[in-house]
């Protein structure tokens, strides 16, 4: 079996400016000295559309993978004022990018909104990391389970190429809250996703997923155990090099 790649990927969200890229190199040269494990683990940064163009230029040739935080949902050029397209993102020499974040969907994005994105992402030949998660009412009514179900099931179509998306389980109540599920809880839920994904979309690929919400230094040991977790979409703690690197620092510990 091949050993496991895992993920960790930082999601800026509205923080960045161009002076910002010190921190990726400060990141960057962690991976490099981290011989014992580097081989393990993918280290995927988002910064704002802003700095897409200038940050995949001077990180093309290193391990540190740019992406997007988003995209609108139409492609190529339109009368989109303020939009910016899948097209038009790839160009700046990304491929990775991240669509259905809670707090686009919290603005508006909806399902069907999701599922067009996806698809031109898709096309444009991105590696998609889709957001999922249920919010605290959600969970407190038990609806967890079907609430993943709907978003996988009204985003993704039996036919997509299962190995370019990877999903990120984020529960809604984790995101900046420093609450996160206990390991049994995500375990299991994680391993639920994994299992609906093999059947509904009948594919024998292992789904890739990922947990976000509240993920840092010492909630990372939490989730140490988890064999079927693939990694971890980062948000606060990734706008410091120190408190990303000591992340994947405890993780391997
Ligand atoms: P957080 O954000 O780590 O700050 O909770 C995670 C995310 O929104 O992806």
């Amino acid at each position: 079996m091949p050993s496991q790649i895992r993920y960790f990927i930082g999601n800026w969200k509205m923080f960045g400016i161009p002076s910002s890229i010190k921190i990726l190199d400060k990141i960057n040269h962690y991976f490099k000295q981290d011989k014992k494990n580097n081989r393990k683990y993918k280290v995927i940064i988002a910064p704002p559309h802003t700095l897409l163009q200038d940050f995949s230029y001077k990180y093309k040739k290193k391990k540190i993978f740019i992406c997007a935080q988003n995209c609108y949902y139409k492609d190529n050029f339109g009368a989109y004022t303020g939009s910016i397209s899948p097209f038009m993102i790839k160009k700046t020499g990304v491929n990775h990018i991240i669509i259905g974040h809670s707090e686009n969907r919290a603005r508006g994005e909806n399902d069907k909104i999701i599922k067009e994105k996806i698809l031109l992402c898709l096309k444009n030949n991105f590696n998609v990391i889709f957001c999922i998660g249920e919010n605290k009412n959600e969970k407190k009514k038990k609806m967890t389970i079907k609430v993943l179900k709907r978003q996988l099931k009204s985003a993704i179509e039996k036919k997509y190429n299962l190995r370019k998306i990877v999903i990120a389980y984020e529960p809604v109540w984790s995101i900046g809250t420093g609450r996160v599920p206990s390991s049994y809880e995500l375990r299991k839920n994680i391993i639920t996703i994994k299992k609906f994904v093999k059947k509904h979309f009948k594919t024998r690929h292992e789904p890739k997923i990922l947990y976000g919400g509240s993920v840092d230094k010492k909630s990372v040991y939490n989730f140490k155990s988890i064999k079927e977790l693939d990694g971890f979409l980062i948000g606060g703690a990734s706008k410091s090099s120190k408190d990303f690197i000591d992340i994947i620092k405890n993780f391997y510990k």
